[in-house]
């Protein structure tokens, strides 16, 4: 088994500058694209998080250009399928992925045993989080966005998505144009250590 341990002494600053960099954010260039295989190198980063049976949950769907706004039509039909009144959202819905170049949707499989089920999401998640910190290091901003529906199925089909999967993460991509605020925003962590 090959084991590989960071080897700078200073892995740990740089990695905790990256974490309490990444802020969320679309204050972003508009005319300056993400192209494919920053975005590739972003997911692959997401695929080394920890998987329990690796079942290898994650699902990419890269929307640039017009398929921003057909993700955005497909979120917008699956609200008013789901019976939603809130016309604004509605309208809202169909033209907001346009705010940055770039918009990566991260879905999940589904899986028969409930438990894995869960923790496939759970590893999707903490995927996203790896691909966050890539995309901060990398000069982006980015932004997790709940999808307005995570299982309706126009969203899910214009992704290509199983009509199973759940969308867990619609993330604003973009370069940024402003160093995000990195105020203290966080409680000191509360750890009890009990040895007894
Ligand atoms: C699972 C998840 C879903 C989120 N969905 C939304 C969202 O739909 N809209 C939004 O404005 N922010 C969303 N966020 C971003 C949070 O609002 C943001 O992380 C929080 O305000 C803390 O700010 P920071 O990320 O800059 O530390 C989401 C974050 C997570 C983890």
């Amino acid at each position: 088994m090959s084991t590989h341990n960071p080897s700078s002494s200073n892995a740990y600053d740089v990695l905790a500058d990256v974490v309490r960099a990444r802020r969320t954010s679309m204050v972003v260039d508009p005319d300056r694209e993400v192209d494919d295989a920053t975005v590739d190198a972003l997911c692959e980063l997401a695929m080394w998080a920890p998987n329990h049976k690796r079942t290898w949950p994650w699902r990419f769907t890269h929307l640039r250009g017009e398929a921003r706004r057909r993700f955005g039509e497909a979120a917008a039909a699956d609200l008013a399928a789901a019976g939603t009144a809130d016309d604004a959202k509605i309208a809202k819905t169909r033209t907001k992925y346009l705010r940055t170049p770039s918009v990566l949707v991260v879905g999940c499989a589904a899986h028969e045993h409930p438990t894995f089920h869960e923790e496939n999401r759970d590893a999707v998640s903490a995927g996203v989080q790896n691909l966050l910190l890539g995309a901060t290091a990398r000069g982006l901003a980015s932004f997790w966005s709940t999808a307005p529906m995570m299982s309706g199925a126009h969203s899910l089909e214009v992704c290509g998505f199983a009509p199973d999967d759940r969308i867990i993460a619609v993330i604003y991509l973009g370069y940024a144009t402003a160093e995000t605020s990195r105020d203290a925003e966080r409680p000191p962590a509360a750890v009890r250590h009990l040895t007894t």
